[in-house]
This record gives C-alpha cells, sequence and structure tokens, in this order.
C-alpha cells in the first residue's frame, strides 16, 4: 500500500511554531515513528508552502497512490485551486488537522476542500494523521 503525506505552508515550522496549539514535536520524528509502526505501508511524505507545489504533488501521485493524508494548513480555507485538485484526481483524500478548526476562529471553520475528501480528521495533534493512516488500512 502507498500513503502520500502531504503538508501544506507552515508545517515545515512544526516544533516551534505556537507550541500551545501544534505541540512541541517537529514532524520528522513523528513520520519516523509512523514509519517504524507501518513497516508494510509505503509512505511518502512531500511539504510545501507553494500551493502550486502542493497541486503539482497531487496531480504527480493522485493517480497511482492507495491513499492522501493532506494538511493544507491555511490553504483549506481558502484554496479553490486545491479544492479542485483533490477533485481531478482518483486517489482518496483525508483533509487533517492537528488542532480542532472548529474549537478556534470562524474562518477556520470554512474548508474549501472538505467536500471532495474522503473524510475529516481534526483536533488529535499528530495522532491526526496517524487515525487517518489506519482509516486507509
Ligand atoms: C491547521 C489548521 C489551519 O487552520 C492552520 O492554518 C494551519 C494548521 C492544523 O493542522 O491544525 O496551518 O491545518
Amino acid at each position: 500500500m502507498k500513503i502520500q503525506i502531504i503538508n501544506g505552508p507552515n508545517l515545515n515550522l512544526l516544533g516551534t511554531r505556537e507550541k500551545s496549539i501544534y505541540g512541541e514535536s517537529g514532524f520528522e520524528p513523528f513520520l519516523a515513528e509512523l514509519k517504524s509502526s507501518y513497516h508494510s505501508v509505503d509512505i511518502q511524505y512531500f511539504q510545501s508552502n507553494i500551493e502550486g507545489e502542493l497541486i503539482n504533488k497531487l496531480h504527480e501521485i493522485g493517480f497511482s497512490y492507495d491513499g492522501i493524508i493532506f494538511n493544507a494548513g491555511a490553504y483549506t480555507h481558502t484554496s479553490l485551486a486545491i479544492a479542485d485538485a483533490i477533485a481531478a484526481i482518483n486517489t482518496p483524500v483525508i483533509e487533517v488537522h492537528i488542532s480542532n478548526v472548529y474549537s478556534r476562529e470562524e474562518y477556520r471553520h470554512k474548508s474549501m476542500m472538505a467536500k471532495n475528501c474522503k473524510g475529516i480528521i481534526t483536533g488529535f495533534g499528530l495522532h491526526s494523521y496517524r487515525l487517518a493512516l489506519e482509516s486507509f488500512l
């Protein structure tokens, strides 16, 4: 099984950025742990702060992978282009968030991409990614 994790803008700063919301851990140590718990799954990781690069990655792997776990960061709430890219590909996408976006500012309650995703997991910290992976398995 091939799973792609995609992180969008500012998620390269996990472990440094707003720790009270996003936690103390960087993504890389968490990813290493995830890969070692799921040896049989081919887990690929991509992060970009650039909207077009996120779309290019969806196009590149969205016809051959079994699942995409996607935290689009703030683009979740704004990007019609990302929502359209998810609609255009075949691989199912799960929208994930580290924080519970529904307990935060109202502008985070709207997801442009949600209707094109298989489901949403929000508010479980980095564990949100693990839950998304479990759902593909
Ligand atoms: C986030 C929530 C978004 O509203 C925010 O812009 C992020 C991170 C999360 O994982 O909780 O960058 O996607």
